[in-house]
């Protein structure tokens, strides 16, 4: 039996490399028990699982650059038409505004659509430190810094226990590329969503658990239903 999609509430959460999205949705998951797709651990995925979507993906992901928009809205809109209806947090897509196309398109398609995108700000010299200085657990995917939000144990992840890496294409060479992309191709959705009165602005540069609580209050006010 096809599954009642009108009362999904899709919630992004839009914000350049290392404006702490993923840092953040972790914690809203763990808060607001909502489903969570982030485009970059899926993508991660598929390059380790060496499938046919991966091997394509890699090539873009290693040189900081964006993923083709046909191969990153299929797998989107394959995830977000799995599984069960209600909020559902998206970090790190849309990235385009072909991307941001897509979506609304296929939302409107089974009668939902997206409830609100909000924009992390933090200034570049934050980004740059914080993926300078990121880890990351290969396990769960939850991020630390190695200054600003270290594990209880130094060097293992919280959760699993297990020692933390750094990512790829958290080198300096791929995070200046990244933030480049990002002001071309990405910083066009705010004004975009701006016009559809979706957006709002958080300023991330705080310590997380007050940009988490800001967030979780905004969403709440937002999405008024059973699924909170
Ligand atoms: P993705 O994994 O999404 O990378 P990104 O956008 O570059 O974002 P990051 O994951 O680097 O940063 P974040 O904002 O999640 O920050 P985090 O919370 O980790 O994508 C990777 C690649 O996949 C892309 O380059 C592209 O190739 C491809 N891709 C993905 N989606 C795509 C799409 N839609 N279209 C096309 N291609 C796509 O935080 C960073 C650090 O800061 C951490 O160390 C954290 O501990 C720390 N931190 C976070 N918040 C705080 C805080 N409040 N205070 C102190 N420290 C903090």
């Amino acid at each position: 039996m096809a599954v009642d999609r009108t009362d999904m509430r899709i919630i992004i959460l839009m914000g350049a490399p290392g404006a702490g999205k993923g840092t953040a949705a972790t914690r809203l998951v763990d808060r607001l028990g909502c489903r969570h797709l982030s485009t970059g651990a899926l993508l991660r995925e598929s390059v380790e699982n060496a499938t046919e979507a991966g091997r394509e993906a890699a090539v873009y992901i290693e040189a900081g650059n964006l993923v083709p928009d046909a191969l990153i809205s299929r797998m989107v809109v394959d995830e977000i038409m799995s599984g069960d209806s209600g909020l559902f947090l998206l970090d790190g897509f849309p990235r385009t505004i072909v991307q941001a196309e897509i979506l609304q398109q296929t939302l409107a398609s089974v009668g939902s659509s997206v409830a609100m995108v909000c924009n992390l700000d933090v200034p570049r010299d934050v980004l740059i430190s914080r993926l300078s200085g990121r880890l990351v657990c290969p396990r769960c995917g939850d991020g630390y810094h190695v200054v600003t939000l270290k594990p209880r144990r130094e060097g293992y992840c919280d959760r699993c226990d297990i020692p933390l890496v750094q990512r790829d294409d958290d080198t300096m060479e791929t995070i200046i590329r990244r933030l480049s992309v990002y002001e071309e191709q990405t910083a066009p959705l705010i004004p975009w969503y701006e016009e559809r009165g979706l957006l709002w602005h958080v300023k991330g540069d705080r310590q997380i658990d007050v940009v988490v609580a800001e967030i979780a209050e905004k969403i709440s006010e937002y999405v008024t239903d059973d699924s909170l």
